[in-house]
């Protein structure tokens, strides 16, 4: 069994409002790989993200990060959140500092006192994610992709273990979207745990390690990309889409799936 870094007990989650946002999730979340959460809308993935550093708390079952039950006093907390960095689906939720240097700096700025730290890491995501030309701006006038831009920068800063992004891509150009999932994945390959939750199934099923389909509040499927998109009754049971790269494939009587376009051109050409 593969490390798992993040585990669901049954866990459950209602808002005061009532509503039964998580039910009984038992999950993993395997160390150093790159989850995918998918699920219609509503169906509990930011509620999911929001527990994983502890903004929200269960109503009921445990949360564990590398074998500790997440304790809720303010200085674990914490801890928590320098090792667990979540970018929110809306990112006027996470901008709160006048300028974008200071945006980039808070976290820092509460996990150490040592300023040249600070400013090195600041200038490392300040160069990684191009943020010289916005740098001294308020981020409440920045585009949305490069409030998204701003945020993953802040977190990524933090060096923490585990980087959580609800629908990173939302609102970003095409190039931006790239320029995203390639960083994603550069701090993938530097052995960080890396969850995103998207709508884009063509973009799940190439990138993904291991998918994880939610169906109101629960856990209908966990798998490999090809496990969970050849279960067409799942797919339209949850409200999703099968990749255009498996409908190709199923149009052209093709049974294994290549991992992605690319693969399957080579295939077709040969
Ligand atoms: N602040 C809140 N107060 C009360 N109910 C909420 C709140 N936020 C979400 N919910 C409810 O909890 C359920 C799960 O919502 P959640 O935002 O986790 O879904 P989601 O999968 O992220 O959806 P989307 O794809 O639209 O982002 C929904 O029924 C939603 O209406
Ligand atoms: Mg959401």
């Amino acid at each position: 069994m593969p490390d798992s870094i993040i585990k669901f007990n049954n866990i459950s989650y209602k808002y005061s409002s009532g509503t039964v946002a998580l039910n009984n999730i038992n999950l993993d979340i395997i160390k150093s790989k790159k989850s995918v959460l998918l699920g219609a809308n509503g169906a509990g993935k930011s509620t999911l993200m929001l527990l994983l550093n502890g903004i929200l708390k269960p109503t009921s079952g445990t949360l564990l990060f590398n074998n500790q039950i997440y304790s809720y006093k303010r200085s674990k907390i914490r801890d928590i959140r320098k090792s667990i960095g979540v970018l929110f689906q809306d990112s006027d939720s996470q901008l709160i500092a006048p300028s974008v240097y200071e945006e980039i700096t808070f976290g820092l700025c509460n996990i150490s006192k040592d300023k040249l730290w600070i400013k090195n890491q600041a200038d490392m995501v300040i160069d990684s994610f191009r943020l010289d030309d916005i740098i001294d701006k308020p981020p409440h006038q920045l585009s949305d992709g490069q409030k998204k831009r701003v945020c993953l920068a802040a977190i990524v800063a933090m060096e923490p273990e585990v980087i959580v992004c609800d629908e990173p891509a939302s609102n970003l150009d095409p190039q931006s979207t790239e320029m995203m999932f390639n960083y994603l994945d550069k701090l993938n390959r530097q052995g960080k745990t890396v969850i995103i939750s998207t709508h884009d199934v063509n973009h799940a099923f190439e990138w993904a390690d291991s998918v994880i389909v939610m169906n109101s509040g629960k856990v209908a499927a966990k798998g490999t990309p090809t496990e969970v998109f050849s279960d067409k009754e799942l797919i339209n049971r949850c409200g999703l889409k099968v990749p255009t790269i498996i409908e190709i494939c199923n149009k052209l009587g093709i049974n294994s799936y290549p991992e992605n376009i690319n693969m399957l051109i080579k295939q077709l050409k040969n």
